[in-house]
């Protein structure tokens, strides 16, 4: 469409220094007659300080009116952890159903990884995004004492798993190699592992072009670092593809660079993009960080908006700008950002 109802959460940390670069490289993408209109949202450490909420209905209920939602990241020292994570960026993830987490990663050129001079590094991960451990079931008894007792039981739904197995299939027909690689722990988890397994191989019958391939989570870590062409699309659960992703940025040129979406395929509810990192307590303020990540993400972003062209031209841009990267000089968030902008723009 020719209009953009964004909504930006910049959040904490270094959040709110590589959202105003995504979003300066975004305004220098888009053409003249493309409309973009951005609201702030105030979530996040200060907020929760000040007013005690991490997300207030009113405030999930305006959200629900965007076309997408900018993150840059969330979590602070001074809070206790969890209670952003969970109260604003998984309540989010949840309550807009956003059960594909899609992690792309390419090798990029120029950058401090061990995995320098090979190019056919291209996978991407989708990562299950509502479900596993991470829905907050289980509890601690006798909390604090020595019996005391703690479960966070991994959630697993037929529906959540074949919905997410589904379109990592559809993604895996729609790309050249047309590989997908299972990810689980079949041989411990044998109830969410095995569920996991039929339904991939039940699915995998209506794909016959699709070449399926099963890996153990610890053994796909060897493989993430030794092996890595061998990955064309990964579909894993929530833990499993959040460490993964981790991994596969930090092999493919570093964690400020790797982009991710959270997304809700059925449209029902906003799409949310983030870099994969977090707040970065430990850079947060100096004008350190990578915005790379954020303005990757921003390329997702306009791809689900239907915006191929500028997406592509971002993605050029940061190619382009990585591959004159001089490796020694060290630029700022804000040089990074400018110089993604005037490529964009060009
Ligand atoms: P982190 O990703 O914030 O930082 C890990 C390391 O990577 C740090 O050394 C950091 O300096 C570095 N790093 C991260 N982003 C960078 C960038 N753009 N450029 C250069 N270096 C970068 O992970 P953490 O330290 O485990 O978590 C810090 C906080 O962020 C926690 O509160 C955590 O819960 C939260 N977190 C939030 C999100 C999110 O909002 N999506 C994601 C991950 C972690
Ligand atoms: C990520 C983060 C989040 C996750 C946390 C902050 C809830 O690590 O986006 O990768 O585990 O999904
Ligand atoms: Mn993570």
């Amino acid at each position: 469409s020719r209009s953009i109802n964004l909504a930006v959460i910049p959040g904490d940390g270094i959040g709110q220094e590589v959202v105003a670069q995504g979003l300066k490289v975004l305004r220098a993408v888009l053409p003249q007659d493309v409309k973009l209109e951005t609201k702030e949202y105030d979530l996040g450490a200060q907020r929760w300080h000040r007013t005690g909420e991490t997300l207030p209905d009113a405030e999930l209920e305006a959200l629900k009116g965007h076309d997408a939602i900018l993150l840059g990241a969330i979590g602070d020292p001074s809070v206790p952890s969890g209670v952003l994570e969970r109260g604003l960026l998984l309540k989010l993830r949840f309550a807009f159903d956003h059960f594909i987490n899609l992690r792309p990663s390419k090798l990029f050129p120029n950058t401090a990884t061990p995995l320098a001079g090979r190019p056919d590094i291209d996978f991407v991960v989708v990562r299950e995004g509502t479900e596993g451990p991470y829905t907050g079931n289980g509890g601690s008894l006798r909390t604090g004492t020595p019996a005391e007792v703690a479960t966070e039981v991994s959630v697993n739904t037929a529906y959540g798993v074949e919905r997410v197995v589904r379109d990592a299939f559809e993604r895996a027909n729609a790309r050249p190699r047309k590989k997908l690689t299972l990810v689980h722990k079949n041989n411990v988890l044998v109830y969410a592992g095995h569920m996991w397994k039929n339904i991939f191989d039940r699915v995998a019958a209506e794909y016959p072009e699709v070449t399926t391939d099963y890996l153990h989570v610890d053994a796909a870590t060897i493989f993430f670092v030794t092996q890595p062409e061998r990955f064309d699309v990964i579909v894993t659960d929530n833990l499993f593809g959040d460490i993964l992703t981790d991994l596969a940025a930090a092999v493919t040129g570093g964690i400020g660079l790797a982009a991710s979406g959270n997304i809700n395929p059925t449209g029902t509810f906003p799409s949310m993009f983030e870099p994969v990192h977090g707040s970065a307590p430990d850079i947060a303020g100096q004008g350190k960080a990578d915005p790379t990540a954020t303005v990757l993400s921003v390329a997702l972003l306009l791809r689900h908006l239907g915006h191929e062209t500028e997406a592509a031209r971002i993605e050029d841009a940061v190619s382009a700008d990585l591959a004159e990267r001089d490796g020694g000089a060290s630029r700022t968030t804000e040089q990074i950002g400018d110089a993604l902008a005037v490529r964009v723009a060009d």
